[in-house]
């Protein structure tokens, strides 16, 4: 962990935003920020008795907020033990550290047992890995039969141009899969077991380099990044400029969805009269 007394160990121009955002201690929020908390709450029924994980919590925003709106208790697991000692320091925060822990831990080979959670949400982590598969093959062994996955990801509704495509997959340390709604629809349906029952779907509100701007300035401000000396500031300013340029691109030609998938039993048969909602005829 950096404190502010520390110089930042290695070169910041290749540093991946995954170890970067644990550096900085932004606050990573889902795609739609609290109104997807929101959403998810009342179309899952996330409530007091619920026991939720979610898989990539970053610094605790989704995990803590959607414990503050529901009473649930959750478990939040990331990879970036910087992320994680964040995360447990904004649930303290909010005094509710009894119903929401942190845990360092890979999505892919989860140290939890079958069937534990009444939910699972996953949000923009799959895309962060390479072995998407192992992941999802987690995500639906941990969700109790009943029980929901949840997962906003972020769709792509145009081919982005290749440079942006290579530096997102630098940015996020893997090679980015240039996935559309029907391809993450198709991703998760994949796990026998999950059947989708419902999703909503969005596009980005753009940012002029002003609001880009702006919103660094707001992250150096935090005193742990004001303490720093005044060389290493500009080197985080500068990367942090970078990322956030190259996401507000990117999202230019990606929208995002919630997508809601209730574990099941087995599907025991194939189902002949499927549906899709319609607009009403004239005659209706
Ligand atoms: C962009 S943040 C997403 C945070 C939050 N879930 C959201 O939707 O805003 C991606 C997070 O996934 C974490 N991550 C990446 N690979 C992971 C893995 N294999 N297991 C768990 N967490 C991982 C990163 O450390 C980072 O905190």
């Amino acid at each position: 962990m950096v404190e502010a007394s520390a110089p930042v160990i290695g070169p910041l121009s290749d540093m991946d935003y995954s170890r970067f955002v644990g550096l900085v201690r932004e606050r990573n929020r889902p795609s739609g920020g609290v109104r997807t908390v929101q959403e998810v709450m009342v179309q899952a029924r996330i409530g007091p008795g619920s026991r939720v994980l979610e898989i990539g919590s970053n610094t605790g925003f989704t995990s803590v907020n959607l414990s503050l709106l529901t009473g649930a208790s959750v478990v939040g697991i990331d990879i970036n033990p910087n992320s994680v000692a964040e995360a447990e320091k904004y649930a303290a925060l909010h005094g509710i550290s009894d119903r929401v822990q942190f845990q360092v831990q890979d999505g892919r080979g989860l140290d939890i047992e079958d069937a534990s959670f009444d939910a699972v949400w996953v949000s923009n982590v799959v895309s962060f890995v390479p072995d998407k598969d192992r992941m999802l093959g987690e995500v639906a062994r941990v969700v109790k039969v009943g029980g929901t996955v949840i997962a906003v990801p972020i769709y792509y509704r145009q081919q982005p141009p290749t440079d942006i495509v290579d530096k997102v997959s630098e940015a996020i340390g893997t090679p980015l899969d240039v996935m559309s709604k029907g391809d993450w629809r198709a991703f998760y349906e994949k796990a026998p077991d999950l059947e989708l029952y419902y999703e909503s779907d969005f596009v980005y509100d753009l940012i002029e380099d002003q609001g880009v701007e702006k919103y660094c300035d707001t992250l150096m401000a935090k005193e742990h990044l004001a303490a720093l000396d005044p060389n290493t500031q500009t080197q985080i300013r500068d990367r942090m400029g970078y990322f956030m340029r190259l996401f507000n691109e990117n999202l230019s030609y990606a929208g995002f969805s919630i997508m809601l998938l209730q574990k099941r039993l087995a599907r025991d048969e194939v189902e002949l009269f499927t549906s899709h909602s319609a607009p009403l005829l004239a005659r209706d």
